[in-house]
């Protein structure tokens, strides 16, 4: 079984033990109620490092007041025993009273790919992601961190970070893992009934309608996202948050389609927020 460390401490200490024995550590930041997707990249960091770790650390300070924190799923003992197929990893779960102790007070401003899309429906949810990430990136001072391509905007905000901050670890970034069905896999998909799940297909559904206009040719992305909109209101999906074309560097939303795109839609299902991404390269 995976082994277990609570203490940031012994967490910092072990991986520049084990660096400076000559081993090469992989280091995958979750939130837990891990699935597939999670462990695509702990097999990612298992086969690539000599050693894997895993931090489970449900972050608050990346939740809205209005947000999921109370309720998002912890199940530690069935994540435990999903990582029991990977060796060794190594389970990095610190208390929240560790990593924001009183008198914590510094946030990590961050970049400006930040602001549009999740930034603006989500205002403070990136300086949170930025901060966690970066301390956990100080605990765990690992010589590659594996991110998903799930969290589109997420991945371009800690690369940014990450180069204007000389922070040394490298990142890479993963494809996303779906469920047979399309769905992009999700801690959050656990919360959607069979009605809404249903629903929620018609996201996939519309990124694919989107990614074969784009094959065929068509280069108004204007219209190809109403396309995507009118995809998930037939299906019952009301609050869409955005759905468009965008440039796959700064996020700025295209009108006229480019050689490489990322299409991104982010919508309510029910109670439930979902964000999908894919990237099309026509080159
Ligand atoms: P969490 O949502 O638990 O995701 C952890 C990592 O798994 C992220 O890099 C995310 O992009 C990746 N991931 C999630 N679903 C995936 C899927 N279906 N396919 C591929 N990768 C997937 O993202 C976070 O946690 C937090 O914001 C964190 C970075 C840990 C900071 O708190």
């Amino acid at each position: 079984t995976p082994e277990l460390i609570h203490s940031p401490k012994e967490m910092r200490a072990k991986v520049l033990a084990a660096q400076k024995s000559g081993l090469t550590v992989g280091f995958v930041p979750t939130m837990g109620a891990l699935h597939e997707g999670h462990l695509s990249l702990v097999g990612r960091a298992a086969a690539e490092c000599d050693v894997a770790v895993v931090s489970i650390f449900v972050n608050p300070t990346q939740f809205g007041p209005s947000e999921d924190f109370a309720k998002y799923p912890r199940t530690l003992p069935d994540d435990m025993k999903l990582l029991s197929r990977y060796n060794p990893v190594w389970v990095f779960a610190p208390e929240a009273a560790d990593m924001y102790p009183p008198g914590m007070s510094t946030v990590v401003q961050p970049p400006s790919v930040a602001l549009p899309l999740e930034g603006a429906s989500r205002p403070t949810h990136f300086a949170g992601v930025a901060t966690v990430v970066l301390k956990l990136l100080n605990l765990v001072p690992a010589d590659i961190a594996y991110f998903g391509q799930k969290d589109y905007q997420q991945a371009c905000v800690i690369r940014q970070m990450v180069i204007d901050l000389d922070v040394a670890t490298r990142i890479i970034v993963c494809p996303i893992v779906r469920d047979e069905d399309g769905l992009a896999m999700s801690s959050r998909n656990r919360y959607l009934s069979p009605e809404e799940r249903t629903a929620a297909l018609s996201i996939s559904r519309a990124l694919r309608v989107a990614t074969e206009r784009l094959e065929a040719g068509d280069r108004d992305a204007a219209s190809i996202a109403a396309g995507m909109r009118a995809e998930m209101n037939a299906a019952g999906i009301r609050e869409i948050d955005y759905a468009i074309l965008a440039d796959p560097q700064t996020l700025e939303t295209l009108q006229t389609a480019t050689d490489t795109v990322v299409i991104l839609i982010a919508a309510r299902v029910g109670q439930t927020r979902l964000i999908d991404n894919c990237v099309v390269s026509l080159t």
